[in-house]
């Protein structure tokens, strides 16, 4: 396994380009099974869920080809309704591959996803849409099969206890396209993802109105053609290399980088004394204002709510804000487990209930740490920046699921990060606990 090993104290400075959407390509990836012709994607993040989706893909019966470091091929004319356990148990995102197995082929067996670190994490809202479809949905042996031969337009209220569901929209999406009449999508997630997923349906055939919106209208059609089509920048990695700019009181230009993407992330970052602009042509620059980094609140929403993919890595740059940050969780209420390794960083941080309580302001101190999941990751690699001394984060393979080329982009910056094999870091650090 691999490691990071961060030299804090340095100040980022220069440009990095921010690379296509990880939560865009991987709805995208399956949204090519809805055609029986080749489509191209464009602007691909290089990441370990981009190649599991592709596998995944292969294991369906499509021909994948990657391109370029950016491009893939995707040809699905023979696909299969059945995916593979092996495959789908690595990955949560494939229960995306849900909706478009329903529209083209009107069955589809995928494993029931599992629990993850972040939380509890049911697909009954997925299920809902396609039973609200037509659809005779059963869950045999943890495998939900789904079987829609009458496939038909109908409303669908996809609204839950935590907002509306991002994926189980797109899935609700893919799956109507293909479905005889209107169907209508009431409380529809709007995150820019799912814009760029309808954009994508749109240029092979799609007939959908209301993008971007809670009320997404679809007429069905008989068919879709492939298409060309070049994912949007990752606006989570964007906010990240804004947040990495702020701990470390630096001045970075983020190309590809969309404002209008980043919805209440830039409320908070204004409320903490950090200036984003933006040249109007997808270049932001972020420098920290001349009073210092300011205490803030935050509640985690679905778009164009704070976002909760960026609630651990605004924790970190919370450790170096001056004053008492609230940072609360309303979209996965136990996404916490950043907080026992900034702790051991030195930070002060309690938590009372789905809200963290951070006393920032205080040096923190390298010292080894574990990734439990994506975000975490990039927070405990955004503390070590901040920090005096050598980080040592362990399980980055968490973080090659999500953030294409990290540490090349932080070096780029100034920054003092290397990948090394685990074996590098400190015996006195392994005989600690965690
Ligand atoms: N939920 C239900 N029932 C459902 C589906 C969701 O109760 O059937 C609940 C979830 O438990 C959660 C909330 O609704 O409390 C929102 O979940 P959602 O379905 O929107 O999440 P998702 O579609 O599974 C996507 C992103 C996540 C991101 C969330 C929220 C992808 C591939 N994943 O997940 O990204 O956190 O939306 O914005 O798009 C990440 O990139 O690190 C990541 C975890």
């Amino acid at each position: 396994m691999e490691v990071f090993k961060i030299r804090g104290g340095k100040t980022l400075s220069g440009s990095v380009k921010a690379s296509g959407s990880k939560n865009a390509a991987l709805p995208l990836f399956a949204a090519t099974l809805l055609s029986s012709e080749e489509s191209i994607l464009e602007n691909v993040p290089d990441l370990s869920d981009v190649r599991f989706m592709a596998e995944i893909l292969r294991e369906l019966g499509s021909e994948v080809e990657k391109l370029d470091r950016t491009t893939w091929k995707i040809n699905p004319t023979n696909i299969v309704h059945a995916a593979p356990y092996e495959l789908v148990r690595k990955m949560r995102a494939s229960v995306c591959l849900l909706g478009p197995l329903v529209g083209r082929l009107r069955r589809a067996e995928i494993p029931m996803p599992g629990g993850c670190v972040i939380g509890n994490r049911p697909i009954d809202l997925h299920i809902r849409a396609m039973e609200r479809l037509g659809a005779k949905v059963e869950l045999k042996g943890g495998v939900v099969h789904i079987d829609d031969k009458d496939l038909r337009g109908n409303s669908i209220f996809m609204g839950g206890r935590h907002g509306s569901t991002v994926t189980g929209t797109a899935n609700a999406i893919m799956a109507a396209v293909l479905a005889p009449g209107k169907t209508t999508i009431d409380s529809a997630a709007c995150e820019p993802e799912l814009s760029d997923l309808c954009a994508m349906l749109v240029s092979m055939g799609a007939d959908i109105s209301g993008i971007g919106s809670h009320m997404i209208e679809i007429e069905g059609v008989e068919s879709l053609q492939g298409c060309r089509h070049r994912v949007i920048p990752d606006r989570i990695e964007t906010a990240t290399y804004v947040l990495a700019a702020a701990i470390t009181k630096g001045k970075v230009t983020i190309r590809d980088g969309r404002t209008d993407h980043l919805g209440a992330f830039l409320n908070v970052m204004s409320e903490c004394g950090v200036m984003v602009e933006s040249d109007g042509s997808e270049n932001l620059s972020v420098e920290v204002s001349e009073f210092g980094l300011k205490s803030f609140e935050a509640i985690t929403l679905p778009y164009p709510g704070f976002p909760t993919d960026l609630q651990a890595q605004t924790c970190a740059l919370a450790c170096q804000a001056d004053g008492l940050s609230i940072l609360t969780e309303r979209v996965y209420p136990s996404r916490f487990m950043h907080v026992p390794e900034l702790l051991r960083m030195g930070a002060e941080i309690s938590l009372e209930g789905a809200s963290s309580i951070i006393r920032g302001g205080r040096p923190l101190t390298g010292a080894p740490v574990m990734a439990s999941d994506l975000r975490a990751s990039a927070a405990l690699i955004l503390a070590g920046l901040a920090a005096e001394g050598d980080t040592w984060v362990q399980r980055i393979y968490h973080l090659d699921r999500g953030y294409d080329a990290f540490e090349k982009k932080l070096q780029g910056l100034g920054a003092d990060v290397e990948r090394l094999p685990e074996s590098e870091i400190p015996k006195a650090f392994l005989s600690q606990p965690g």
